[in-house]
């Protein structure tokens, strides 16, 4: 029996090796046929970059136009990691570092008093934004995937590798550990040992999280549209420095909020009898600048050496929009908002 299977497999091996031999071979025969089909009939060129998509209701009146493939150049030396490390250097001075460290003065003096009831607002913006950065991190690796053809295989697959990293952690998964709880269940943990209610109960009480909101409806526009270039390697590059621009952010955020909630611990929790579930902190605050560093790597594998200026609009145009957000949330702590 196991013999049969290994016989089968190995023959199933060697039709699907001659059968993709075959499919290259065909492949390289036709390609300048059919190159040159297309150049002679605008019909047949038209048709060639596209990709129909179907729907069960709609038929065939839809097509996702991919970028036209490029013939094969001599690649540009990409970024080196030491500029991109530069770049981040001016969030250092940014809108958004001012607006994080002026949160957390606020959240280590708040007091029992006022904790429960002003505290209510930013956990529900929390529990939002939280979430919001999968699709923004599916939507920046989403740019980079479809380069297919403008960039290079080798580059683009390394950076991809790369950018998938944190978006698995979220879900709980990391190389070589068994199956960890998602940072979603983490933050819903945390927050009912702070507060010992429910996160169902907070969301059950339908109150919109606008500015959260408002900071994910900028942050897709910004990746989607690629920051408003038109070629796809550049928008690409759009999207790995908002990407890099997040994952630095969040270093801050993080290990600012694990500061902030230990004193908030060490000032009324503790004695409220509260036990605080730290592993959202502690995954955040160590994790995070691991994420920057795989962020790093992506970028230096795929980012031509020129597009240092893109790289640099992408990371002030989070800067700028992570700022609002978090001005906001102290809006709510100082109860103006
Ligand atoms: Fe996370
Ligand atoms: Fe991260």
């Amino acid at each position: 029996m196991a013999s049969n299977t290994i016989a089968m497999s190995r023959t199933m091996v060697a039709t699907s090796k001659i059968s993709t031999s075959k499919a290259a071979k065909n492949a390289l025969r036709c390609a300048p046929m059919r190159s040159t089909r297309a150049m002679h009939s605008p019909r047949l060129a038209a048709r060639v970059p596209t990709v129909a998509v179907m729907s069960p209701d709609r038929a065939d009146t839809k097509t996702f136009t991919q970028a036209p493939k490029l013939a094969p150049k001599e690649l540009e030396p990409t970024i080196l990691k030491q500029t991109i490390e530069d770049l981040e250097k001016e969030l250092d001075m940014g809108v958004s570092v001012k607006a994080l460290r002026r949160f957390n003065d606020m959240l280590e003096n708040i007091t029992e008093d006022v904790w429960e009831v002003r505290m209510w607002r930013v956990w529900n913006e929390f529990a939002h934004n939280l979430e919001t950065f999968n699709p923004v991190f599916t939507a920046c690796m989403l740019k980079v995937q479809c380069t297919i053809g403008q960039s290079d295989y080798v580059r683009r697959d390394e950076c991809l590798r790369n950018m998938i990293q944190p978006v698995a952690g979220e879900y709980g998964m990391h190389n070589d550990e068994p199956m960890g709880k998602t940072h979603r269940k983490l933050f819903s943990e945390w927050y009912t040992s702070c507060t010992g209610e429910s996160l169902e109960g907070l969301m059950a009480a339908g109150v919109r999280p606008v500015h959260s909101e408002q900071l994910f409806a900028c942050m897709m526009r910004d990746i989607t549209t690629g920051g408003g270039n038109v070629d796809g390697v550049e928008q690409a590059t759009y999207a790995l420095g908002y990407n890099l621009a997040v994952e630095y952010m969040a270093a801050y955020e993080k290990t600012w909020l694990l500061e902030s909630f230990i004193k908030i611990d060490n000032n009324f929790l503790k004695a409220q009898g509260r036990e605080q579930e730290w592993m959202f902190l502690e995954v955040h605050a160590t994790g995070e600048p691991e994420h920057a560093d795989l962020g790093h790597n992506a970028a230096a594998a795929f980012v031509p050496a020129s597009q240092k200026h893109i790289l640099r609009a992408a990371m002030q145009a989070h800067d700028r929009d992570f700022a609002v957000f978090y001005n906001a949330l102290c809006d709510m702590i100082e109860c103006t908002a």
